[in-house]
C-alpha cells in the first residue's frame, strides 16, 4: 500500500511535467522580464528555451559576478503552478554565442512581493546549470515548487558573461491553496536498539506559507525508515504531540487564493500505532466566505483503525462549502498525529487526480478509492519506462549505425574533396581536382549526424570555393590559379570582412569581430550602453595616420585633458597638464548602418574589458561623427611589424646591425599574450581573430591583445576571399572553425599556437607559406581525418622543444585536449628563463 502511495505521489510528479510555454511561445513576451538586457536584441523575452529569435538568449547587461545575485529572468506564469522540473541552455545562436550559465538559483514568489529561495532537500539553493552554449539541461525540483513567479538567478564563481534561455515544467495547481498555517511540528525521541533516536519535524516550512504538507511528497509507512531523498527519517511528516496541545487539537489554516467550492480535503496521515502515532479521530472545519467565518462548521470523524498500520489518505468531506480560507481542528487519537500531505479538490479541478468522483461515498471513510487510479498509474508508468528503454535502444542502435555510415561516406568524400591526393601535395594548383569541387557539398551536410561535436555547422564550408556551386563563379570554370589570384587581391570597399558576410556575422568593421558577444541593435548613443565617457572632440589634435581599412582610419592624436578620462595606472609617467598621446580609432562618416553598429558594437565591448594584455579603451566621441574611439597609444605599432623590424640575438644581427630582440623578451612577449586570452577566455569571450597583427606593442616588450580591422589593407593576404564577399583568417584557423564554423576558445587557442610559431620565426614568414590558400584547406580536412597526413606548421629555427611542444597541443584535433589559456601561460612562465 505505502508503494502505491508513493507511486501515486511519483505519479503526480511524472505527469505533471509538462512544458510550461517558454519554448512554445505559450508564456507572453510580456510576462518575462528581466533584472536587465545586454541589448534589446538579447532582452528578456529572448531567454526562451530552444528557441533562436533575437541574439538567442536573454543576457543580462554587465558581467555576472560572483556571489552578486543581482540579475534574474523572470517568468509571470499568470496563475499558481506546481513546477517540477527546469530546463536551461546558453547563447548558441548559430556558432557565434559563447555564453551559458554554469550555475543558477531559483527564486518563486506566490504574489509577486514576497520571494523564496528554492533549495533542495539538503538545503542547497544552486543548481548545477550547462557546460556549453547549446545543451540544454533539464533539473528536477526535489522538491517541486508551487508559485506564480519563478526567477532564474544566474551565479558564477569568476566575473563572466552569461546568457540563458530557460523552460519550466509543471502543471497549474488547481487546489488553490496559497498558504497554510499550522503549529510548527516536535521531536519525537524513543530508544531505538540502545540509540536515541531523534526525529525532527519541519518547522521551517510551516512560515513559507507551503511547504512539506504540500510537496505532492508522500511520507513512509514506518517512518523511522530513511526516505528515498537521503534526509533524515519522517522527513516528509509534520508531527505534534498531544501533551503540547490542552485543547486536545491541532489547528491549521488554509488559505485559497479566490472563493472556492470545496468538494473534499484529503490528509495524508501516518498510522503507525505501535509508535503511538494514529491518524486524528476527528476534523472541525470551519469555512471562511466573503466577509465571515460560517457559524456552523463541518464536523467528521473517521473511524480510527487500530489493525493496519499503513499510512494513509482520509478523505473529508467538504459538503460543496464555499470558502476563500478553511480552519480545521484535528483531535489526536492517540499520543501523536503525522501528517505528510493535505490536498483540497474544488470544483475546478480539471486534471487533478484527487477529484472526488459523483458515486464516491459522501460519508467519510478511509480512502480506498484510489484502487483504480492506482492501477491506472502502474500501468501508465510501466508503459512509460518500456517505451523509454525501447526509445533509448533505438537511439543507440541508430547512432551507431549512421555513425559508421556517416564515417564511412565521409572518409570517401572527404578523400575525395578535402585531402590533396598525395601528388597534389607537391603544391601545385593545376592539380587540384575540379571534380571534387562539385561534389563538396554534399560532404559537408554528412559531416552533421556524426555527433554533437559537428553540431552546428555553419555555410562556411559551402561559400568555399571548392564546395561551393558558386552562383558567382560556376565551379566547372573557377579553377584553382583563378582562385589563387582572389586571394591576394586587396579587399575592396564594399567588400565586408569575414564574418561581416552572413556566414559568422560578428565582423566588426573596424576590427570588431574580435569577441563573441551577443549582436547589438542597440542605441548606443543614448550612452546608456556604455562603460566609457564621451571626450570633447575638439580637444584631440592629429599627429599622423597610423591605419587605414574598408571603413575609417587609426589617427596618432594628442588629446588635450585624457588624464580625468585615465584610470590612475595609466598615469604614473604621465605629466599632469601635458596632451597625452593616444590611438584615435575613426568610423567614416559615409559608413554604412552595420559597419557603424558594429563600431558600437565594438566600443561596447572593449569598455568592459579590462586588463593588463588588452588594449584600453579611454573614451568615445559618439555624439556627432564620425565616431571616435580613442585608445591608448602603444608606440611600437602591431607585433607583426614590430618583429619584422628585429633580428633574432647573434652573428648575423651583430653583421647587419640591425636592432634584435632576445629569446627571453620573445618568451615575455608570447606570455604576455597568453595573460590576455587567459582573461579574454575567463569571460568566455572568444577573439575569433587571435594573430601577431593584432596584438601591440608597447615600450619594454609589453604587449596588448587588440583587433585591428584597419590593417586588413596591409595584412590582406592574411585573408581569405569566399566568393568575393568575406575574408577569414584562415592559416590562423582551427579545422573546427573553417569547416564547421564553430569558434570556442579552444579555437583561440589555436590560433594562439599559430601566433608563437610566427613570433619565434620573427614574423618573417607567414604560416603555411607554401601552400595556396585552397591547399590550407584541404589540409583542414587532413586535420579532421587525423590520419597522420595533416601538414603541422615547422619547428622554428630558434624554437627549443618544450615551445614547440606548446605549439603542437594548441592544434590537437580534439577540442578537449587542446590546454587551456590557463595552462598554456603556466608553461609559459615555466619556460622563461
Ligand atoms: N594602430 C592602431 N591602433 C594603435 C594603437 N592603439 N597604438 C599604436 N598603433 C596603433
Amino acid at each position: 500500500i505505502s508503494l502505491c502511495f508513493i507511486l501515486i505521489c511519483l505519479f503526480i510528479h511524472c505527469v505533471c511535467r509538462y512544458p510550461l510555454g517558454m519554448s512554445s511561445g505559450q508564456i507572453q513576451d510580456e510576462d518575462i522580464s528581466a533584472s536587465s538586457q545586454w541589448s534589446e536584441s538579447t532582452a528578456a523575452r529572448y531567454g526562451r528555451l530552444d528557441c533562436e529569435e533575437g541574439d538567442g538568449a536573454w543576457c543580462p547587461e554587465i558581467t555576472v559576478e560572483p556571489d552578486s545575485l543581482k540579475e534574474f529572468l523572470q517568468i509571470d506564469l499568470r496563475s499558481l503552478h506546481f513546477i517540477t522540473l527546469v530546463g536551461t541552455q546558453g547563447r548558441h545562436a548559430g556558432g557565434i554565442g559563447n555564453e551559458f550559465a554554469q550555475m543558477y538559483k531559483i527564486k518563486y514568489s506566490r504574489d509577486g512581493r514576497r520571494w523564496i529561495s528554492w533549495r533542495n532537500r539538503q538545503g542547497k539553493q544552486v543548481i548545477e546549470g550547462n557546460r556549453n552554449a547549446y545543451d540544454i539541461v533539464l533539473k528536477d525540483l526535489e522538491p517541486p515548487i508551487i508559485a506564480r513567479f519563478v526567477r532564474f538567478m544566474p551565479v558564477t564563481d569568476h566575473s563572466m558573461n552569461v546568457c540563458m534561455r530557460v523552460e519550466l515544467y509543471g502543471c497549474e495547481w488547481l487546489d488553490g491553496l496559497v498558504s497554510y498555517n499550522a503549529p510548527a511540528g516536535e521531536q519525537m525521541s524513543f530508544l531505538l536498539t540502545f540509540f536515541l533516536f531523534l526525529f525532527p519535524s519541519i518547522y521551517h516550512h510551516m512560515t513559507e506559507g507551503l511547504g512539506q504538507l504540500t510537496d505532492g511528497v508522500c511520507g513512509l509507512d514506518d517512518f523511522t525508515l530513511s526516505h528515498v531523498y537521503n534526509v533524515w527519517p519522517g522527513y516528509d511528516y509534520v508531527g505534534w504531540n498531544n501533551e503540547s496541545f490542552p485543547s486536545g487539537y491541532v489547528e491549521i489554516m488554509f488559505e485559497f487564493d479566490r472563493t472556492r467550492n470545496f468538494t473534499t480535503m484529503k490528509v495524508h496521515c501516518n498510522n503507525m500505532f505501535s509508535r503511538h502515532v494514529k491518524a486524528f479521530r476527528q476534523v472541525v472545519c470551519y469555512f471562511h466566505s466573503e466577509s465571515d467565518w460560517e457559524a456552523t462548521p463541518l464536523t467528521f470523524s473517521p473511524v480510527v483503525d487500530e489493525k493496519n498500520p499503513s499510512a494513509r489518505f482520509v478523505t473529508v468531506n467538504l459538503a460543496n462549502h464555499m470558502a476563500s480560507a478553511i480552519k480545521c481542528q484535528f483531535y489526536f487519537a492517540d499520543a501523536w498525529m503525522m501528517f505528510s500531505e493535505i490536498t483540497f479538490q474544488s470544483v475546478q479541478c480539471l486534471h487533478n487526480l484527487d477529484c472526488p468522483s459523483p458515486e464516491e461515498d459522501p460519508t467519510h471513510k478511509v480512502d480506498d478509492s484510489n484502487t483504480r487510479i492506482l492501477i491506472g498509474c502502474l500501468v501508465a508508468i510501466i508503459f512509460i519506462l518500456v517505451a523509454i528503454i525501447v526509445i533509448i535502444l533505438w537511439r543507440q542502435v541508430w547512432q551507431k549505425m549512421l555513425e559508421k555510415a556517416s564515417r564511412r561516406m565521409l572518409d570517401d568524400e572527404l578523400t575525395a574533396s578535402l585531402s590533396i591526393q598525395s601528388e597534389t601535395f607537391g603544391y601545385n594548383h593545376n592539380q587540384l581536382s575540379t571534380n571534387s569541387e562539385q561534389e563538396s557539398n554534399s560532404t559537408y551536410e554528412r559531416i552533421f549526424p556524426l555527433g554533437p561535436d559537428y553540431q552546428e555547422p555553419s555555410r562556411l564550408i559551402c561559400k568555399l570555393p571548392e564546395f561551393a556551386q558558386s552562383s558567382e563563379e560556376p565551379a566547372s570554370t573557377s579553377t584553382a590559379a583563378s582562385k589563387s589570384t582572389t586571394t591576394t587581391t586587396v579587399v575592396q570597399d564594399g567588400v565586408p570582412h569575414y564574418a561581416e558576410a552572413d556566414i559568422v556575422n560578428l565582423q566588426g568593421v573596424t576590427g570588431s569581430n574580435t569577441y563573441a558577444i551577443p549582436a547589438v541593435t542597440m542605441d548606443l548613443l543614448s550612452g546608456k550602453d556604455v562603460a566609457v565617457e564621451e571626450f570633447p572632440r575638439k580637444l584631440l589634435t592629429f599627429k599622423e595616420k597610423l591605419g587605414e581599412g574598408q571603413f575609417g582610419e587609426v589617427h596618432l592624436c594628442e588629446a588635450e585633458g585624457m588624464q580625468e578620462f585615465m584610470n590612475k595606472e595609466f598615469l604614473f609617467d604621465i605629466p599632469e597638464d601635458q596632451p597625452v598621446l593616444v590611438a584615435v580609432k575613426m568610423l567614416r562618416s559615409d559608413a554604412n548602418k552595420n559597419a557603424r553598429n558594429d563600431f558600437l558594437k565594438e566600443i561596447k565591448i572593449m569598455s568592459r574589458l579590462k586588463d593588463p594584455n588588452i588594449i584600453r579603451l579611454l573614451a568615445v566621441c559618439i555624439y556627432s561623427d564620425p565616431l571616435c574611439m580613442i585608445t591608448e597609444y602603444m608606440e611600437n605599432g602591431d607585433l607583426n611589424q614590430f618583429l619584422s623590424r628585429h633580428e633574432p640575438e647573434g652573428q648575423l644581427a651583430l653583421l647587419s646591425n640591425a636592432p634584435t630582440v632576445s629569446f627571453n623578451n620573445l618568451c615575455y612577449m608570447a606570455t604576455q599574450i597568453a595573460s590576455g586570452m587567459k582573461y579574454l577566455s575567463s569571460l568566455n569571450f572568444v577573439h575569433r581573430d587571435l594573430a601577431t597583427r593584432n596584438c601591440l606593442v608597447g615600450k619594454n616588450y609589453t604587449i596588448k591583445i587588440a583587433d585591428f580591422g584597419m590593417s586588413r589593407n596591409l595584412y590582406s593576404g592574411d585573408y581569405y576571399r569566399i566568393q568575393g564577399r568575406a575574408v577569414l583568417p584562415i592559416r590562423w584557423m582551427s579545422w573546427e572553425s573553417i569547416l564547421l564554423g564553430k569558434f570556442t576558445t579552444a579555437s583561440d587557442v589555436w590560433a594562439f599556437g599559430v601566433t608563437l610559431w610566427e613570433i619565434l620565426n620573427f614574423c618573417k614568414e607567414q604560416p603555411y607559406s607554401q601552400l595556396t590558400d585552397e591547399q590550407v584547406i584541404e589540409n583542414t580536412g587532413e586535420f579532421f581525418r587525423d590520419q597522420k597526413r595533416q601538414i603541422y606548421l615547422p619547428q622554428p629555427v630558434l624554437c627549443p622543444d618544450s615551445l614547440y611542444k606548446i605549439m603542437l597541443s594548441c592544434w590537437r584535433r580534439n577540442t578537449k585536449e587542446r590546454p587551456s589559456f590557463q595552462e598554456i601561460h603556466k608553461a609559459l612562465l615555466e619556460i622563461q628563463p
